[in-house]
């Protein structure tokens, strides 16, 4: 037998960037050791608890023995319905139950698993940078090739189509977009989501677009959905997710919508990698999306005064950013003189606060860096004071 064992990696996993958190958790850990109270804005998972309404519905649910088998690939009828006619009153958008839905155990592994379903390799998926890292990781996992198109402040971070070249437009058969947009906190109107439709429609790309915080909006703004657009649904799906509208983050449920082929071939891809999502977290979705606005406003109304309260310190501290129309995270341009993670080290070091380098979601983040809104009230006043300690005028 042989003595040593040379474990090789598959060059998909080679070619992934680092993992986004590393250093930065790294310092926080050296940090935590030296007894630093250490105020996290990191990562965005809603710390608020699922409403009681739903866990009531899952334990309910739990109990009955014929969610104990395998659940339906597609997802419940029952949970596929809700969904429809959560559109309908939503969106005014019609879906079929049938075959224009589709439940996901959370919307990250549709999003991960669609470009298995149309991409070959070389072939060209558009990905939005800075992006959620998974439209990248998803289309080299599928032997894809990303092509970044830049957020940029001047275009309202939203992507430039002309700016893209001829050849690679052919080559495209997928593109990303996300609004509300994570990390930016930017909105897309439907002018934009026509212009989406237009040029998809030229060049033959399926639309995939992330809507995984349009309930997680301001002042009474209403973010539209894409299939609200005209001929969306001819080319396009919308990933949807339980995950932040219901707090529901570590239950895994989330859906996709739109048209029916593309539905059809991920569906296809997911009955050979997993088994659907477990019926009682179906049945507890199903009361989630039977939640009234009074009680969702209520949660929204939570993070708007967390929203209010850290912009207003940032801007006391001199620093630059938009006060975000939509999603709980803030966008903030680095001060002159330092790069995304140098200003990352600043904010840990000097105020104890971890903050997300903007260059972790693509070299076009670089220059911001991200905080997350998701921690309560009383430890946001704490970091808000320790902000107005650092002046960057
Ligand atoms: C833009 C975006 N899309 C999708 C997801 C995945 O959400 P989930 O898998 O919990 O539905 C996240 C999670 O942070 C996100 O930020």
């Amino acid at each position: 037998m042989r003595k040593t064992f040379t474990v090789v990696r598959a060059k998909r996993i080679e070619e992934l960037p680092p993992y986004l958190f590393a250093e930065i958790d790294r310092k926080k850990q050296e940090m935590l050791e030296k007894g630093v109270d250490i105020i996290d804005l990191g990562i965005g998972d809603p710390d608020l608890p699922t409403p009681s309404r739903i866990v009531e519905a899952m334990k309910r649910s739990i109990g009955d023995p014929s969610t104990h088998r395998y659940p339906s690939y597609r997802g419940m009828p029952e949970f596929r319905q809700a969904v429809a006619q959560w559109y309908r009153r939503r969106f005014g958008v019609d879906l079929d139950p049938t075959d224009e839905v589709l439940t996901l155990i959370g919307s990250k592994e549709g999003i991960a698993h669609v470009p298995l379903a149309f991409v070959d390799p070389h072939d060209v998926v558009l990905v939005p940078n800075p992006g959620y890292p998974v439209y990248r990781a998803a289309t080299l996992f599928a032997g894809g090739v990303p092509h970044f198109l830049p957020l940029l402040k001047e275009n309202a971070f939203l992507p430039d189509f002309s700016r893209i070249p001829p050849a690679t437009c052919q080559k495209a058969i997928l593109l990303f977009i996300n609004y509300p947009n994570n990390p930016t906190g930017a909105v897309a109107d439907s002018e934009f989501f026509k212009k989406v439709v237009e040029f998809a429609s030229e060049h033959e790309i399926i639309v995939c677009h992330d809507a995984a915080y349009t309930e997680v909006a301001y002042e009474g703004y209403r973010p539209t959905s894409f299939l609200e657009v005209e001929g969306a649904k001819t080319l396009g799906v919308e990933f949807h997710s339980l995950s932040k509208t219901f707090n529901m983050t570590g239950w895994r449920v989330g859906f996709v919508v739109g048209n029916a082929e593309v539905i059809d071939a991920l569906g296809k891809i997911k009955t050979n990698v997993d088994s659907g999502v477990f019926g009682a977290i179906q049945r507890a979705g199903i009361e989630a999306l039977k939640s009234d606005e009074v009680e969702h406003r209520k949660v929204l109304d939570i993070y708007q005064r967390r929203r209010d309260l850290m912009v207003g310190a940032l801007w006391d501290a001199g620093l630059e950013l938009e006060k975000p129309k939509a999603t709980f995270y803030l966008w903030i341009a680095v001060p002159k003189g330092y790069t995304s993670t140098e200003f990352t080290t600043l904010l840990l070091q000097e105020a104890g606060i971890v903050a997300t380098p903007g260059n972790g979601f693509g070299e076009y983040g670089e220059g911001y860096v991200r905080l997350s809104l998701t921690i309560d009230e009383e430890r946001l006043q704490e970091a808000a004071k320790r902000l107005k300690g650092l002046k960057f005028r």
